[in-house]
């Protein structure tokens, strides 16, 4: 088959781009009309007795108990299976004292998830690592800060078409810090809010490092690095965990990210140019942050192993990062998983996935599991000291 572009000609590349762009555009309308689209009716799928009982910490009994006495505590039920949604699972907790309340006097966590590199689960990571801390009953919201807007897509919208320019973080950062309350949206799933991205960022990029248009600027909503951190002053009381998707570079929007983050999570397949890629991330951000003359101090700052094969080169970068680079490196990793690779293609985590007691299913939820639960615990210790030492304070 001739490819529709010959009859264009190979000799002006900018018409081949602009062809490429408009065939390309019309492959995505298909395939979106087609595929995404069904992600906006995604729900979030309901949970049976035991994952109900496991996720209260409450026993069969006592959520029978509790919808005999009170209705509005009742599950769906279908051919007498309980079906419970998140959202009751919340008010069951919230009932039973068992839902985990991030101390008075302590700060949300608010996490960037970079690295210079594409690819290497950095948005993967960040959608499932959400999805855990809502399951948990925690409040989290995640902001697009790519212009891919591969986060979007995660939660049923099309970035470029569904998503307008004013939708994104953009006014927040160019215009008016406090307008970002109006950026937030609730999803499908329950306790998670984002406030998606897609190409718009792109020109925040451009119009963030025009000195020129910067310049009257600055007095009145800070350095163009510093925007995001304004901004989430604003809505972070709201929030426990506020996850920023950064894209794969150290540009304006990372540096915002950087900025505004008190948790940094790197996340490295243990490969030798992701391993050369991370250290050249590590000299570039020393670099700006010498430039800057900012000191910057984080409440956590991890190397996060992601898609490791398990196969013996792996092992042995894994042994030397761990080595060189000590407990900066998770204990715990994520393994490169088909499921997690199928379930990405969906546009979903593994915990959204009905839960299976197949061995691939398992072997990449198990290693999931072990990261975001090493995470959720340092970021407990970390909400504890603080609400200690203000309690020490009063004292
Ligand atoms: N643990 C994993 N195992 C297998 N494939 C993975 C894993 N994590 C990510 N992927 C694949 O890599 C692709 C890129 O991941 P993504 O998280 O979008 O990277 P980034 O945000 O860093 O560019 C995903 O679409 C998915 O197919
Ligand atoms: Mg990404």
């Amino acid at each position: 088959m001739t490819s529709a572009l010959t009859q264009y000609g190979v000799d002006d590349l900018q018409i081949i781009l602009g062809a490429f762009s408009d065939l390309g555009t019309d492959i995505l309308s298909g395939v979106v009309t087609e595929h995404i689209k069904a992600v906006n009716k995604k729900e979030l799928r309901k949970f049976k007795m035991k994952e109900a009982c496991e996720m209260t910490e409450r026993s069969d009994a006592f959520l029978r108990k509790l919808e005999q006495a009170d209705p509005s505590f009742e599950p769906e039920k279908i051919n007498g299976i309980r079906y419970y949604t998140l959202e009751l699972i919340n008010r069951i907790r919230d009932k039973a004292g068992t839902r985990y309340k991030r101390p008075a006097g302590s700060d949300p966590i608010i996490i960037a998830i970079s690295h210079f590199k594409g690819g290497v689960g950095k948005s993967t990571t960040t959608k499932a690592m959400a999805d855990k801390f809502a399951l948990s009953g925690l409040r989290v919201l995640g902001i697009g800060m790519d212009g891919q807007g591969t986060d979007a897509l995660y939660y049923g919208f099309i970035p470029d078409l569904d998503i307008s320019p004013e939708e994104t973080i953009r006014s927040a950062l160019l215009n008016d810090p406090s307008s970002i309350k109006k950026l937030i949206k609730n999803t499908y799933f329950n306790g998670i809010d984002i406030i998606p991205g897609n190409l718009t960022l792109t020109q925040v990029e451009i119009k963030l490092t025009d000195y020129k248009d910067q310049i009257n600027q600055v007095k009145k909503l800070g350095f163009p690095d510093e925007r995001l951190a304004n901004a989430l002053k604003f809505i972070k009381d709201d929030y426990d965990v506020i996850l920023l998707d950064c894209g794969p570079n150290l540009n304006i929007l990372t540096l915002n990210a950087i900025n505004a983050c008190n948790a940094l999570l790197i996340p490295v397949p243990p490969a030798l140019p992701d391993l050369a890629s991370f250290c050249t991330y590590c000299k570039t951000l020393r670099e700006h942050l010498e430039f800057s003359g900012k000191t910057k101090t984080l409440e956590f700052f991890r190397v996060l192993v992601t898609k490791h094969p398990k196969n013996k080169p792996s092992e042995n970068i894994l042994k030397l990062m761990l080595k060189e680079f000590g407990s900066y490196v998770m204990q715990k990793h994520i393994v490169y998983s088909a499921e997690i690779e199928r379930a990405a293609a969906n546009f979903c985590s593994l915990y959204e996935l009905p839960s299976s007691s197949q061995k691939t299913y398992q072997r990449g939820l198990e290693s999931m599991e072990g990261v975001f639960g090493e995470i959720l615990d340092a970021f407990k210790q970390i909400w504890e000291a603080a609400a200690n030492e203000v309690n020490e304070d009063v004292k």
